[in-house]
């Protein structure tokens, strides 16, 4: 089977579980009445900091789509994965709203003011973005889960059910990318590992550069141990390579054979880089 076949049905899959199990409904399935006033205005801050995050979906999804147009397995999955990113950023705002935490008028200037901005693709070639893009859907996936252990703290019913059904919804893409990077190192086992290193010396979160808040927000979400260095390393990093059957000494023994280590091997910092 060819590497578009394997992924045209990968997406088959992907899809058929999303449709006949994991589906939801942004007003019919959140508990928008049992939204807790009394949450935590840092909880609050951090939904809207993700929030402004997800509002990049216009050029996650075109650009990553124009990428891809060639495999209709990855273009396929490219439209449905926009669909379902696009009711991420409507429950947040939608709790925002419902707890009163921002007014609807609020909500809805932020969301045309980050839009003036446009993000472009860190990387430029369908494997590393795929490689990116699976490191990047465990971080989110993890930042709401543990976002949604505060909302639980904060008896705070609607938010919990909203963010349970978001972070199914990034586990599920983690899934399809993780799977289609296995489909990469089965293919050309090499260029794949010299492309995990290159995309984790250059790691940084999307969006970041272009919301004028994020130090701030950064701040926040480092407070509420959402997020840091530590928890990209132990809590993303090494559970992806795990998955993926790729040791440190893979990588290693990899870029020194190609004999261009000096321009991939990590700088001091490079795992500091999603704060920048
Ligand atoms: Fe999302
Ligand atoms: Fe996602």
């Amino acid at each position: 089977m060819t590497l578009e076949d394997q992924f045209y049905d990968m997406y088959r899959e992907y899809f058929r579980h999303a449709e006949n199990g994991r589906r939801w409904n942004v007003e019919r399935d959140i508990p928008w009445d049992k939204c807790n006033p009394q949450t935590n205005d840092k909880v609050a801050q951090a939904v809207e900091a993700f929030m402004a995050v997800e509002m990049y979906l216009p050029d996650y999804t075109s650009k990553i789509l124009h990428l891809v147009r060639h495999s209709r397995g990855r273009a396929w999955f490219q439209a449905n994965w926009g669909y379902e990113e696009s009711k991420h950023s409507l429950a947040l705002e939608e709790w925002l709203i419902h707890s009163g935490k921002r007014t609807e008028r609020q909500v809805r200037d932020y969301s045309d003011s980050l839009l003036q901005q446009e993000w472009d693709m860190p990387f430029d070639t369908p494997r590393r973005m795929i490689i990116y893009t699976t490191l990047q859907e465990l971080s989110t996936q993890l930042n709401y889960r543990k976002l949604m252990a505060l909302a639980k703290a904060e008896n705070d019913e609607a938010l919990v059910t909203a963010l349970g059904f978001i972070s199914r919804d990034e586990a599920a893409h983690f899934k399809f990318f993780k799977d289609g990077a296995r489909l990469f190192l089965e293919d050309n086992r090499d260029a794949t590992l010299l492309d995990i290193q290159y995309v984790l010396t250059n790691f940084k979160m999307p969006a970041i550069d272009l919301i004028s808040e994020w130090q701030e927000y950064l701040n926040n979400i480092v407070e509420l141990g959402l997020f840091s260095a530590r928890i990209f390393l132990g809590e993303v990093v090494q559970p992806a390579l795990k998955q993926l059957e790729v040791t440190r000494a893979d990588l290693k023994a990899v870029v020194d054979a190609s004999g261009i280590a000096n321009l991939i091997e990590p700088k001091a910092k490079s795992a500091l880089n999603f704060v920048r």
